[in-house]
């Protein structure tokens, strides 16, 4: 293992993923300096860590937190306009860089459906690539935190889940898998030119996944299917249509068959959770009462 005397830039520090790295690299013990663009969530930021500003839209803004690192974990959520200028600076002050992507090469029809987001990481692969950077992309699929945004609300409040494409399969991954396989190939040898897809354990449908969640909880939550149309009209409004396009594509596309799953979790962690351990370990989220912090 190599212990890096520089500071590694993670970006997204304030998000699922990036957060999570924050913490898996001060473990390792590995300098880290945090971006974030809202000056107020230095404070949710671990005191050991060097908070920075700066806006990937605005390519200037990240020079100074740039000087002087090792590598940069990068995690795009932005509109794509600026992604040629920042992968340029990226590659001025950084020799190595993590790219949080997707599955978006892996044939499996769930990850080959119409997806813009996909074609923004595939570009800023292109770009990190023409730069010469050394790089390492990593791929989840579905994070299992999504079924929380998803279905806490209703189990919540004791209702039925009602959703589409019930016998969709996909392998939920543990976001903090996700994370601690990124910080590996961010202070570990032997990961330039990486590209992990990372899945978890095992393929369930998502009413599969719900019943984990009643066996957690101790009670039977119960499920209804909407079609792909109820579906839309129910978060009309309230999600962005591309990403219910997009979902229903990739689910639609799932049925019948069961999901991509790798282990390169666990190749390269030693063991991956499965989606009833997230569950196990997030389960309050999913039971009545105060809700936990972050
Ligand atoms: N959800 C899935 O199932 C899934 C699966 C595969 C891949 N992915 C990919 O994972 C990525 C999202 O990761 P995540 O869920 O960890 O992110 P997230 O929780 O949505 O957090 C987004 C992060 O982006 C930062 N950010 C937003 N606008 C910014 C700006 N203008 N400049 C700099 N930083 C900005 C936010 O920081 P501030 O605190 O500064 O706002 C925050 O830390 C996406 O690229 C997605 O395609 C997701």
């Amino acid at each position: 293992m190599t212990r890096n005397r520089l500071p590694v830039l993670v970006t997204g520090a304030t998000g699922r993923v990036g957060r999570a790295v924050v913490g898996q690299l001060l473990d390792a013990g590995v300098p880290v300096r945090a971006l974030t663009h809202r000056s107020e969530a230095a404070a949710t930021l671990p005191g050991s860590v060097d908070v920075v500003t700066g806006d990937l839209t605005v390519p200037e803004s990240l020079d100074a937190g740039l000087r002087g690192v090792s590598a940069v974990f990068l995690v795009w959520t932005v509109p794509p306009a600026t992604a040629p200028a920042v992968v340029e600076r990226l590659a001025i002050y950084a020799r190595r860089v993590v790219f949080l992507s997707s599955p978006h090469q892996t044939p499996h029809p769930f990850f080959q459906q119409p997806n813009p987001m996909a074609v923004l990481q595939a570009t800023i692969e292109r770009l990190i690539a023409a730069a010469g950077l050394e790089s390492t992309i990593i791929r989840p699929g579905m994070f299992a935190s999504n079924t929380a945004f998803w279905w806490a609300t209703a189990i919540r409040a004791g209702s039925v889940v009602r959703w589409p494409y019930g016998a969709a399969e996909t392998a939920p991954v543990d976001d903090r898998d996700v994370a601690a396989v990124a910080a590996r190939t961010l202070y570990e040898d032997g990961h330039a030119g990486g590209d992990y897809v990372l899945t978890g354990p095992e393929s369930l449908s998502q009413a599969d996944q719900v019943s984990i969640i009643g066996d957690v909880v101790g009670r039977r939550i119960r499920y209804e299917e909407l079609s792909p149309d109820e579906f839309r009209s129910e978060t009309a409004g309230s999600w962005p249509h591309p990403v219910v396009d997009m979902l229903l594509a990739a689910w639609g596309a799932a049925v019948g068959r069961p999901a991509f799953v790798t282990t390169t979790v666990s190749d390269i962690l030693g063991s991956a959770r499965s989606y009833r351990q997230w569950v196990a370990d997030h389960a309050t989220l999913f039971v009545d009462g105060p809700r936990p912090s972050s």
